[in-house]
């Protein structure tokens, strides 16, 4: 492969906007809506050192593996590996791999589509004044009322993926660079305002406790796979978008400094969230299990009673929105790259194609709120299926797949190159969480959760 090779659809600017746009992906939902209401299901801390382990162990090494591999063939994730297949001499059967995290996209933004369009519509709420001055038990009716109304999640889904879609339709340079360069700051400032209000509540102590105090007797088998498996959501890992990204990152960037940045900053983001949202749970008198509704149902109530609080709900549903579609973005564009590069179409045919096909897909996850919430696949509705299926099986898997192709299969000659270390040892260090712990810890997980362990 030549270093001069570059992607037919553009390349970043320069490293700062890659670290913006992998940041952009990176960080999301998952921090903010996810992350809290899983450590609350999961109670707290031994969660949370489990999620940290991961995201040390497994997640960096990989997202150095799923950047490289994009860089170096500067293609969508399907032909990636089938060019980086055949230049290691391996079995075509690798490109598999590409096509289950183009499907594991489609999935997950199928129901982030869905969740992102609640916040969109709690920015309406928030201007209305809905929240001001109510108490826990008014924010809940507020979200019950809106969940069950499939009209209302179906409104809300349409405007996020036209969003999306009309994001993506302009392609990297502009569409998506430019998407990402404000929100991420101003989402950081936003959080740490959140974390100053929790201190202000006389529960603030019991929130970070419950965060940071780990009581392993809590932890299931199936917690540590929710755990590991959040630490590839959260990281945006094993389906291909870090890959998409990493295709359109300039040659002479060091891969290695550029994730440590994208990845202690992702998890920076849902501490400072988990640490805004626990105390007001406990000061409310709220259920820190209480669900995928947690956010919705504990954040209004800081901004109907904190001064500037009107102001402030507005701007954080909005900064939420946003974090949300520079996420949704990277988890579309494999399948449109792909659509662009092998089926001939161009950028509008493929966002057409692609976005017409999870907002279908998203009307499972709206009928699991409502109408079919009590019908259960395995026990879980819809939604919980769609979730469990990707983050806890999907990604790992494909995490899994990316680091045995880039410890084991890609000549060390590539790897070394492509990497570009600042010094040998953290080459070795790589190596060996790449080769061996990152696989090994995946698969015993797994085996953990059959009963086998
Ligand atoms: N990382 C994103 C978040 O935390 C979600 C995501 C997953 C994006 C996988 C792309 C790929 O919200």
């Amino acid at each position: 492969m030549t270093d001069t090779k570059k992607s037919i659809h553009g390349e970043w600017s320069s490293r700062f906007a890659f670290i913006l746009a992998a940041t952009g992906s990176a960080v999301g939902l998952g921090n903010i809506w996810k992350f809290p209401y899983i450590t609350g299901e999961n109670g707290g801390g031994a969660f949370v050192i489990v999620y940290l382990l991961c995201v040390l162990l497994i997640g960096i090494p990989i997202m150095m593996a799923e950047t490289m591999l994009g860089r170096r063939s500067r293609q969508n994730p399907i032909n990636t590996m089938i060019t980086l297949a055949d230049e290691a001499g391996a079995d075509k059967n690798w490109h598999y791999l590409g096509w289950m995290g183009v499907a594991a996209g489609f999935l997950i933004l199928s129901y982030y589509s869905v969740i992102a369009g609640w916040a969109s519509a709690y920015v309406l709420k928030a201007f209305t004044g809905s929240f001001f001055g109510a108490d826990a038990t008014a924010i809940k009716v507020i979200f019950d009322d809106f969940v069950a109304s499939p009209v209302k999640l179906l409104f809300w889904h349409s405007l996020f993926m036209l969003a999306t879609m009309l994001i993506v339709v302009r392609g990297v340079n502009t569409g998506l660079e430019k998407a990402v360069r404000f929100l991420m700051p101003s989402l950081f400032v936003l959080l740490i305002l959140m974390v100053a209000y929790a201190m202000t509540t006389d529960s603030y102590d019991q929130g970070v406790k419950f965060l940071f105090t780990p009581d392993f007797s809590k932890l299931t088998a199936n917690g540590v796979l929710t755990a590991m498996g959040h630490a590839f959501f959260t990281l945006s890992l094993g389906m291909g978008a870090i890959m998409v990204y990493g295709s359109y990152l300039p040659k002479d960037v060091s891969i290695a400094k550029t994730v440590y940045l994208i990845a202690g900053t992702d998890t920076v983001v849902a501490l400072l969230a988990g640490i805004a949202i626990f105390p007001i749970v406990f000061a409310s008198g709220l259920e820190p299990a209480a669900g995928p509704g947690l956010i919705f149902q504990t954040l209004p109530i800081a901004f109907g009673n904190m001064t500037g609080g009107w102001f402030f709900g507005i701007l954080f549903f909005v900064m939420l929105v946003f974090a949300a579609l520079s996420s949704s973005i990277s988890l579309i564009e494999p399948a449109v790259a792909w659509l662009v590069e092998n089926k001939d179409m161009s950028r509008e045919q493929a966002c057409i194609w692609s976005g017409s096909v999870t907002w279908l897909l998203g009307f499972g996850t709206i009928f699991s709120f409502n109408v079919w919430s009590e019908f259960k696949i395995f026990d879980r509705t819809i939604f919980q299926l769609l979730d469990y299926l990707t983050a806890n099986l999907m990604l790992p898997i494909g995490g899994f797949c990316i680091a045995v192709f880039a410890g084991w299969i890609m000549k060390q000659q590539h790897t070394e190159h492509e990497l570009d270390m600042p010094n040998a040892l953290s080459y070795q260090v790589w190596k060996i969480l790449i080769c061996y712990v990152a696989p090994a810890a995946v698969f015993l997980v797994f085996l953990h959760v059959v009963g086998v362990l």
